[in-house]
This record gives C-alpha cells, structure tokens and sequence, in this order.
C-alpha cells in the first residue's frame, strides 16, 4: 500500500483502466517500490491480443475524434489538466512509491505533465494550414492539416507521468487517437492518469492503454498494425533502432527521443557559483537518470581546481534515501542492473588511472541507492565519457583549449543535450552554434519546458516533442489544388 493518499479510489482504479475486451487472461505482473522492495500492485499482464484489441478500439474511434471541433477537443484536454491538478498529491505519491524519486521531484513532475495539457489544450485551437500563389490565374492552391491517424506510443519508467503527457497531449490535440504502452516498472502513474482522463471525457476508443511486463512483443504489433500510422517512442537507442527497423515496412512515421552523452562545459570566464549549482541540478536530478543529464563534465584548467573543490563540498551532503522521507535530494536507482552498471564504469575509470573524489559506494543492503560520486583525472576514452551512466555519478575532464573542447564535446553518436557557462558574448554565440545538439543549456542546468522544442539530433533521435513544433509532428500536410477557376 502506498503510503500518504488521500483518495484511495484512484490507486483502487488503475486497476480498472484497460477498456473490457482489451483485458483478457489470468496472466498478472507485479509493481515494486524501489527503495523498500515492497509489492505495491499486481496488474493484468496483457499481450499481442489485448494490443490489437486496443489498436482497433483506436482506430475505430479516430474519425469521430478528428471530426470534433478543435474546441471539443481542447475541453476534454482541459478537464483532464484539472483533474490531474486536483490529484497532484496523490498522483506524485503514487510516482514516488513505484519510481523511488524525491517526493518533492515527484510533485514538480506531475505539475510539468499537467502544462502540457494545458499547453496542447491551448496549441489545439492553433491548427493552420496556408494559401498559396498559384502560378497561373485558373488555379489556387491550399494546404491544410489533418491528423495522422492511431498513434503508439511507448514511455519510459524515468519520468511516467510527464513522458505520458507530453507524448499523448499534442496527439490528442491533433485529432489523433492513441494506444500507450508504459514502461513495466512504473505503470501505476500512468493508470491514474488514464483514470482521470476517463473522467474528463475523452470519448471511448481515444485514449486505451496496455498494462505489460514484457515490451518486445507489444512493440512488434503497434509496429506491424497497419492501423497504427506513427510510433513515438522515448527510450534507449537499441530500442529506438530497433523499432525504426520494424516501422521501415509500411514507412509508419516515427518520433524517437533516444539515448544521450551531455557534456557539461565550464569555461574559464564563467560564475563558478551558479556553474556548481547548475551541474548539481544537471548532474544529480532524479538520481542522475534522465536522458538530459550532464554525462560528462569539462572544466577549463584556471578554474578547474575551484570548481572541483565546491562541487565536491556541495556533493557529499547531497541527502540520499526513500523518496518519502522529507529532504531527501536522491533516491534509489530503478533496479540493481542499473547498480552494476555504475560500478562497472566506476571500475574502469580506477583502472585507467582516475580518482574517486566523493562517493562511488552502494548504501545498504536494502533499496538501490547508490552515493552521489565525483570522479577526476578523467579522460575522454575512459567508458564513463563514452557511455551515458545513467546515475548519480559525475565524472570531471580537464581542459585547456576551447576549440578542442568542442571537438570532443562532439565527437559522439548522440546529439540530444548539451550545457555550458561562460560570460563572454562572442564566446556564448561561437559555441553555442557549434555544439552538434538538439538542445543547450547556456548557463542553466535544466531547460524543459512545455514551452521548448525537446529533442535531439544524431543517433539521440527524430522529432520535437513540446512547443508548437511538437503538434505538428502529429500532423499530416496534404495539398490541394483547385483548377477551372
Ligand atoms: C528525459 O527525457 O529524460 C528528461 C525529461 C525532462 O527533463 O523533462
């Protein structure tokens, strides 16, 4: 049982959620809370069957979806936004208790999910196609915009519920229709939310979720259903490829929000100041595992020695422990692969010559948590510059020349998320325009919003997901030309 709710009904019906019909079988999976290891929910175990079930219950309620006007459907967005306000307490405990994350970090997650309803509840009343001038005078010529059509969408266990939000409100604002597969670790918070979005109205078909231990399957047939017309997909690069790969047959349009490797720049003539608290927020939000964390940090020499040493300071008394218990700053990692793969980077970075500064331990026995680790001497080649750990570990490299530090700030498969401090304008633009990311961070640790375009370039991903470039990933362009004028 979760602790701390204040309308057991809710957590009572994530259970209810799957449509009748899209719910067949015995089969059930269960729901743990990271930092205790306590069983929080057994949930039906659906497979290809109730995936297809749900594909056509989608596909069936598309047209009539797409035919309301775009202030009906702006409504329904509405009352769902407030409802998902008005359960914020209970929808960030239930978040904490299946994904480990500070309550607090928790609370402002649900507040973010809710902007993007109110955001795309805003953007749906924004459709606009265009005229254009024709070449010859018994012609005219028009765009409009109309949506795609069933859309799957699969989320990851980081952020369950804004990644719900913030794939499935511009879909929805669209006119399209949508069957979403969270990630099996953490489905709880995303069946309150489709409880709520019951509530608010959506009409039946439109919004239909699969409650899943196992993904491969679910993700072949939302793939291979002709009905289904995009994908959108936020999590590993494997999976994103993968999934491209099996979208390639019926050339289904994708939106993927893959992997990354954020440097983190600190450049001689920046506020040392914000620039430790800025790679704090980078670095150590949700334990270090959102795809935008700071992956790696370069410091210019003159100030590297400084940086270390605040950084360092304000590390060590970063509070870690369940995410209910009040101060708390980090919380458990998600699972123990999670643990080994800390440990495994931790290790070649002492073998090839680097230091632990701070950290770099499990706590207890029981729970995932790992310490808040600094590590220096580091070098580009070493695995934990090369891969993204995922975790509450940041690794420290040394660098003199600002052209070079670009370079290799560069020189990975992945483009999603970049950061840097500095003062000096010319140098702000130069390397501002030269980082090969779909996102910077210029003095500033953290920078989504509902209002910005999220995404990356590279093997990092394709599409925009927020802002008004994000409902147009949902829409489809058709052209008209009108003769005998
Ligand atoms: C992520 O996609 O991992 C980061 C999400 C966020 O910063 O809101």
């Amino acid at each position: 049982m979760i602790r701390h709710l204040k309308s057991p009904g809710l957590f009572a019906a994530i259970d209810r959620v799957p449509a009748p019909g899209t719910r067949a079988g015995e089969r059930v999976f269960e729901v743990f809370n990271p930092s205790t290891g306590e069983l929080l929910a057994r949930l039906p175990d659906m497979g290809v069957d109730e995936t297809r079930a749900a594909i056509d219950r989608a596909f069936a309620a598309q047209a009539g979806w797409a035919a309301l006007t775009a202030r009906e459907r702006s409504d329904v967005l509405w009352r769902w936004h407030q409802l998902i306000v008005d359960h914020t307490d209970d929808l960030a405990a239930i978040l904490t208790a299946e994904m480990g994350k500070p309550l607090a970090e928790a609370k402002s997650e649900v507040a973010h999910a809710a902007a993007y309803l109110q955001w795309y509840a805003e953007e749906a009343n924004r459709i606009y196609g265009e005229t254009i001038s024709a070449p010859s005078t018994d012609r005219r010529m028009l765009v409009i915009k109309q949506p795609i059509g069933v859309v799957g969408t699969i989320t990851p266990w980081n952020f369950p519920a804004s990644m719900v939000a913030r794939k499935i409100s511009p879909a929805l604002a669209a006119g399209c229709t949508i069957v979403l597969k969270p990630a099996e670790q953490t489905p709880l918070v995303a069946g309150a939310m489709f409880a709520l979005a019951a509530e608010a109205g959506f009409p039946e078909g439109v919004v239909n979720l699969i409650y899943a231990s196992e993904g491969d399957a679910i993700g072949r047939e939302l793939c291979s259903n002709p009905k289904v017309r995009k994908i959108s997909f936020t999590g590993s690069t494997e999976v994103g490829r993968l999934l491209m790969r099996q979208c390639s047959d019926q050339i289904k349009k994708v939106s993927l929000e893959l992997g990354g490797n954020a440097p983190f720049i600190v450049f001689d003539d920046a506020d040392i100041d914000a620039a430790v608290d800025g790679a704090i927020q980078a670095k150590f939000r949700n334990a270090g595992q959102t795809c935008v964390s700071a992956n790696r940090l370069y410091v210019q020499s003159a100030v590297h020695d400084a940086f270390v040493e605040k950084f360092v300071e304000k590390v060590r008394h970063l509070p870690v422990g369940d995410g209910f218990d009040s101060d708390v700053a980090i919380g458990p990692l998600i699972d123990s692969h999670a643990l080994a793969k800390i440990e495994l980077h931790i290790a070649d970075v002492v073998a090839k010559g680097g230091v632990v500064r701070c950290g770099g331990n499990r706590i207890g026995e029981k729970g995932t948590f790992f310490q808040p680790t600094v590590l220096t001497r580091i070098s580009h080649d070493m695995t934990v510059a090369q891969e993204e750990t995922f975790g509450p570990v940041a690794p420290i490299i040394r660098f003199e020349d600002a052209d070079q530090v670009v370079h290799e700030a560069n020189d990975t498969i992945y483009g999603l998320a970049a950061y840097f401090y500095a003062s000096n304008l010319k140098r702000v633009w130069h390397v501002a325009e030269a980082l090969e990311y779909g996102m910077v961070g210029i003095n500033t640790g953290r920078m989504s919003s509902e209002a910005a375009p999220f995404g990356g370039i590279k093997q990092s991903g394709i599409g925009r997901e927020g802002s008004r470039h994000g409902l147009e990933d949902y829409l489809e362009m058709k052209y008209l030309c009108m003769g005998g004028i």
